[in-house]
């Protein structure tokens, strides 16, 4: 390829040097144009252009780089090399978003965040795509997409809708654990710095024996949780609708670079076929009292990237990357999600989205993949584009292969009411959340923040979805029950009544 010159004129994306920025060529000063502006034509069509499709969920989002460094040795779970030595460090990219709202929406509405971090480890780029909550809504991947309908716009109205909402959510008694967080205080946090991460789903780890463990991540925020009031969120919104974009990216412009330490919860393979909930639902924490946070190292932030669309518009996250050492479990949403990801970046950057700065792997990467739009790696080169052949010597590794699972079970279209491991506790451990670990504030303000979101369902569906709500809520403590129904007006004894709720 030609070296490139440099000089400080103006030219189009071929390197012809304008003479004119600012009028068009024009059969004399009035016009018409000339067709043969090629100059306006360019110009025109490359801003025709400027608009990928935006993320399906978590379009709103803001991103920087930084450091992973290892604080305390996790050898005996995993061989993964980023963790191989205490002191090690690992260049990584993180990007937190908002959930529901498109690219142009508030920073502040209730949601839960998205905290995704990609690792560039020396096997491969590993991605840990999780929220700051440690559960989710739905607890099988057939769900996810009409879940998130209920978030978006409403067909008809095309605004957001509290009905749509309520609707599933009273329909899906799994959510109430992420309802509940989700309508606390943490469902407003002050900005991505003071909010924890959960990679959220059972992960495995993968030692140097190749034995198996299974593993939650947690992110704890070393700034200090704070969150929004109600109320505080919505005047932020009026005042500042980028208000966690602009604190993350002015705090690392001013050195206070936002650190968050890595811990992880362990399960062995034998306690997991013993524990009395489902160590693989989505919807349940693992208890801290059972299994104990154990260190792992801290996430630092400290640089910004130069150009916003180049680097956090066209990050790719998918929970599929993983490296050795680190693997994935039989938790059904994570299994629907390794082959979600990659899909939407094919259709969102397309197929070669790989090779994007922010998403390249920076240590070796051979394959056979060749050839697709915007193709700018070299492809290949001169190099074979098959495998095996006689001419290079690029090959497998079996060192690499991971411990064999022994699977004994029935194939079927399982449903919730034939399980017999506990699935159907929706509400053991929201109670426990609302119970024992809020505070009084917390809790008032919980039930405020409900009472006010369910005010908004409406229409003639609204007295049914209202009090299947009320059912769930009582469910899970009497007195929450009690009290958002005296705050939505509705009388107690009728809802239990009508809804057959005994207790
Ligand atoms: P612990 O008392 O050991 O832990 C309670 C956890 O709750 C802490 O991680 C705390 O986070 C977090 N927390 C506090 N307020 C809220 C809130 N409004 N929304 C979400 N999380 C909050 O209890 P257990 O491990 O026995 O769990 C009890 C309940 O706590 C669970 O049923 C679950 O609802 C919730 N929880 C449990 C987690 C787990 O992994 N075990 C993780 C997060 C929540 P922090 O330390 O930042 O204050
Ligand atoms: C983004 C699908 C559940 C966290 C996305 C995207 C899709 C998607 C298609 C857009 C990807 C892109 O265009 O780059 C799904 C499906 C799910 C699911 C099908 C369930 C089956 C979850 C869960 C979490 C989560 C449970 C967290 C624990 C995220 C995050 C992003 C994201 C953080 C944004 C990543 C970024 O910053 O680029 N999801 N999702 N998702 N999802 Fe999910």
């Amino acid at each position: 390829m030609a070296e490139e010159k440099k000089h400080n004129k103006l030219t189009t994306a071929s390197g012809r040097v304008y003479v004119e920025n600012e009028n068009s060529k024009t059969v004399g000063p009035k016009g018409p144009i000339l067709l043969e502006d090629y100059i306006l034509h360019e110009k025109m069509a490359h801003f025709n252009r400027e608009r990928i499709p935006e993320r399906v969920v978590h379009a709103k989002g803001s991103g920087a780089y930084g450091t992973f460094t290892v604080t305390n040795d996790i050898t005996q779970y995993t061989k993964a090399k980023l963790f191989n030595k205490v002191g090690k460090k690992t260049r990584i990219f993180a990007r937190f978003s908002t959930v529901g709202g498109e690219k142009g929406s508030a920073d502040t509405e209730r949601d839960p965040r998205g905290f995704a971090i990609k690792f560039y480890t020396e096997d491969g780029n590993w991605d840990l795509v999780g929220n700051n909550t440690p559960v989710f809504f739905v607890k099988d991947p057939k769900k996810f997409g009409d879940f998130i309908h209920t978030q978006k716009r409403d067909p008809y109205t095309n605004c957001k809708s509290a009905t749509m909402m309520w609707d599933f959510w009273s329909l899906n008694p799994e959510s109430l654990h992420q309802v509940l967080i989700l309508m606390s205080d943490r469902g407003t946090p002050d900005g991505y710095r003071h909010m924890d991460g959960f990679g959220s789903h059972t992960f495995s780890m993968i030692n140097a024996k190749n034995e198996r463990v299974y593993v939650k991540y947690h992110f704890k925020t070393a700034q200090g949780i704070k969150n929004f009031t109600d109320e505080e969120a919505a005047q932020m919104k009026a005042k500042d609708m980028d208000y966690a974009q602009r604190d993350l990216l002015e705090s690392i412009d001013q050195g206070n670079y936002p650190k968050w330490n890595l811990k992880i919860q362990v399960m062995t393979v034998e306690q997991s076929k013993k524990v009395d909930f489902n160590p693989f639902d989505l919807t349940k924490v693992w208890p801290h009292a059972e299994f104990p946070l154990i260190d792992v190292g801290v996430m630092e932030l400290h640089q910004n990237p130069d150009n916003y669309f180049q680097d956090v518009e066209q990050a790719a996250f998918a929970p599929a990357h993983v490296v050795d050492g680190l693997g994935y479990s039989p938790d059904k949403m994570l299994q629907g999600r390794l082959l979600s990801y990659p899909d939407a970046h094919r259709y969102r950057l397309g197929a070669n989205y790989e090779q994007i700065p922010v998403n390249r792997c920076p240590y070796a990467v051979n394959n056979y993949q060749r050839d697709g739009a915007m193709r700018i790696d070299g492809n290949g080169g001169r190099q074979p584009n098959y495998w095996p052949n006689s001419f290079d010597d690029i090959k497998v590794d079996e060192s690499y292969r991971e411990p064999s699972e022994q699977l004994e079970d029935t194939i079927a279209d399982w449903y919730d009411r034939n399980s017999k491991i506990g699935d159907n506790d929706h509400y053991s451990q929201p109670r426990a959340l609302f119970r024992d670990v809020m505070t009084q504030e917390e809790q008032d303000n919980t039930i405020k923040n409900v009472i006010n979101a369910m005010s908004g369902i409406s229409g003639p569906k609204r007295d049914e979805i209202v009090n299947r709500q009320l059912c769930h809520w009582f469910r899970m403590d009497e007195e929450f029950g009690s009290r958002v129904a005296g705050g939505l007006g509705v009388d107690v004894n009728s809802v239990m009544e009508s809804m057959g709720f005994s207790h």
